[in-house]
């Protein structure tokens, strides 16, 4: 019998990145939930979707020769499509180009409107001419690598939402609502922030041309957050779900959800979400996940070499939901055969096999073993306990503790000494031995289920259930709650894993992932060579000069020592590099995405070894390094195919 409905929402993924581990992450965390909340008898949606308005958007679609219409289509369809092959089951996925959507996010903003919460205002900002956009972290003076010159501050003409009008109602509801945000750490973090004062909010543009356009005034297109946010109804509508249970999220989008979003939904007199939940980063041996460093791990050839199950298990076991957690594929490995392949593998096939053997395939009754049914019984209502506050690594952990005690129960029993021994005695506790461990592993199935959903079928089957797992629900816990059976036929899950070429296998086919997932959006693949496909820049009608004025120019072949990120600047390298003179020169160069420091180090590159030194981000940068530019791409390093001594000029 239903308990009610529970609707709950990954975040809606930006197409401007083809999918990796990181968006794996929520949405396994988000699935996981959603079969938590099905065993326990509710009527559960999930939904997750795509994010595809904004002018990088656009840019990227230009840059591969596409509309943006085209280009959202590929991508959102790549999310798609990995969420099928990572077998996670998606109930509704929802775009913000569905022009139900569109029509929604102008309702919203209509309901905003009449309550008096939304007004035209004039924004300023410091503009990137190139990328067309705003740039909010960037200070007045700041260069933009993109034209070395600095940001232009750039006006329009905006509709704003009175978010002002909010602080003491947000405050207000936080209070009321203590369960709203989780864990307790982020809500300390919202509450501190809305605390200070909240200020209006620019939620139009009339400089984007890729957005939503306003109904009521179609010079103007929706910024994303306004128009993203909406998909958590619009997905859903007309179907009476509304409001939703629980929006997950990754902490870096904590404030829209936390604070912007109640207060759209506040100012148009909509019903507010029950609680947002968001949970740390993935780091990839404890480094940031990012284009420039090269290490993005993509989650298909993980579950392509060892399984759907031992990524989720590896996700959410490894990592205290909530907190930051790392990833390496030594530690993948590791957990795997040290918890699935010795612990629950093992178990299963060990079970399996000695019911085969002593009893010809049928589970003996009996009462089970007193200690092991009190073990069951505790572990698996902590489990529980431990799923309902999302909390999975201990919810694993305490299922892990039954295939423990079970384990040590069999060794001390050592019920391949009872089955030569024909006693009455030694045969009646041969059968107890068998039940309980059989049992236990129908409990250990139903509580790892929602974690491993594909390999606790597969043993919930050879164990002789016919009904699917997924329709257990958790009375199904309750230790003797099923008629002993037959066994099925018996095959193992979770074979160990050699793990060098285990890790090897992956990394190839991560490998080709890379390189797939870059054409496809039409960039260079992080390690390798930028790819040639880029579309070349607007031709610029540039001035005829003299060649006088060209022999000003003084350009000079050098070779790059070091280099190195700049921090808070994405897009930045510091480079020292050699050209002939007694101490190598620091030039900061825009061109972090297209190429990783490592990559740089002895290679022979063109400098202008003349211009003025300039500062950038407390840098001097003492000349520039030359390059192609491509529209809407990366930049390209100028060099040589023969060999070229350091300092030779350029004429
Ligand atoms: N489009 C917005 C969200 C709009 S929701 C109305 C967006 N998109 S995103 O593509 O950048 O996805 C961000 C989300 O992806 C994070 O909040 C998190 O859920 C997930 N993650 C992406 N990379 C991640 C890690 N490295 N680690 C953990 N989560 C990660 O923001």
């Amino acid at each position: 019998m239903s308990k009610g409905k529970y609707y709950l929402t990954t975040p809606i993924y930006y197409v401007n990145a083809a999918p990796h581990i990181g968006h794996a992450y929520t949405t396994v965390a988000a699935e996981t939930i959603a079969r938590v909340k099905r065993m326990e008898g509710y009527d559960v949606v999930l939904t997750t979707g795509t994010d595809e308005h904004g002018t990088k958007v656009e840019r990227a679609a230009t840059a591969q020769g596409k509309t943006p219409g085209e280009f959202v289509d590929l991508i959102s369809n790549e999310f798609r499509t990995q969420w099928q092959k990572l077998d996670i089951r998606i109930d509704r996925f929802q775009r913000t180009t569905n022009p139900e959507h569109g029509k929604l996010v102008n309702r919203l903003f209509e309901a905003c409107k009449a309550n008096g919460y939304i007004y035209k205002g004039t924004y300023t900002g410091l503009y990137a001419v190139v990328s067309e956009s705003f740039v909010n972290d960037a200070k007045p003076g700041d260069i933009d690598p993109e034209t070395g010159k600095p940001y232009e501050e750039l006006t329009e003409e905006n509709y704003f939402f009175k978010l002002s009008a909010f602080t003491h109602r947000l405050l207000e509801f936080y209070e009321q609502n203590p369960d709203f945000v989780g864990p307790e750490i982020r809500r300390n973090e919202v509450l501190a922030f809305v605390k200070q004062g909240l200020q209006d909010l620019s939620i139009t543009r009339t400089s984007i041309k890729w957005g939503i356009p306003v109904e009521s005034d179609p010079a103007h297109v929706f910024y994303v957050w306004f128009d993203a946010l909406t998909t958590y109804i619009s997905a859903i509508f007309g179907e009476n779900r509304w409001p939703a249970d629980l929006h997950l999220i990754g902490k870096e989008i904590l404030r829209f959800h936390a604070v912007y979003w109640p207060a759209f939904l506040m100012a148009a007199g909509w019903p507010l979400p029950k609680r947002v939940f968001a949970h740390g980063w993935l780091l990839f041996e404890n480094d940031k996940m990012s284009k420039s460093r090269g290490n993005i791990v993509r989650p298909t050839p993980i579950a392509e070499v060892m399984g759907v199950d031992a990524l989720r298990y590896f996700l959410l076991r490894e990592i205290v939901f909530g907190q930051d957690g790392s990833f390496s594929f030594d530690a993948l490995v590791g957990r795997y055969n040290a918890d699935l392949a010795n612990g629950l593998g093992n178990l299963a096939s060990r079970t399996l096999n000695m019911v085969s053997q002593y009893r010809e395939g049928v589970i003996p009754t009996a009462e089970g073993d007193a200690g092991i049914r009190e073990t069951a019984t505790k572990q698996a209502a902590l489990a529980l306990s431990a799923y309902d506050s999302f909390d999975f690594s201990h919810a694993l952990e305490h299922t892990w503790n039954i295939i423990s005690g079970v384990d040590k129960f069999i060794v001390e029993r050592a019920p391949w000494k009872l089955a030569k021994d024909q006693s009455e005695e030694a045969q009646r506790k041969l059968d107890e031995t068998l039940y309980t461990a059989a049992e236990a592993l129908r409990v250990v199935c139903v509580l790892a289920s929602p974690v491993l959903p594909h390999t606790t079928q597969a043993i919930w089957t050879q164990l002789g259930n016919e009904s699917p797992l997924e329709t257990e629900q958790t009375e199904s816990l309750v230790w003797g709650a099923r008629p002993p059976e037959r066994i099925g036929n018996i095959s193992a899950v979770f074979p160990r894993l050699d793990p060098k070429p285990t890790i090897q296998r992956m990394q190839e086919l991560e490998e080709a992932e890379k390189r797939r997932q870059a054409e496809l959006l039409g960039k260079p693949a992080e390690s390798s060579a930028p790819a040639e496909s880029s579309a070349p820049a607007a031709v610029i009608d540039a001035p005829t000069i003299s060649i006088d004025d060209f022999s000003k120019v003084d350009l000079r072949v050098g070779e790059v020592k070091s280099a190195e990120n700049v921090k808070g600047a994405d897009k930045l390298l510091h480079l020292r590099v050699d050209i002939g003179e007694a101490e190598p020169r620091t030039i900061v160069a825009g061109i972090a995405l297209a190429y990783k420091p490592d990559q740089l180090i002895g290679r022979k590159v063109v400098i202008v070894a003349n211009l003025q030194p300039r500062k950038l981000r407390g840098l001097t940068s003492q000349g520039m390094i030359v390059a192609a530019s491509l529209e809407g791409g990366a930049p390209v390093l100028a060099g040589f195919h023969e060999d070229v001594p350091v300092g030779a000029r350029l004429k």
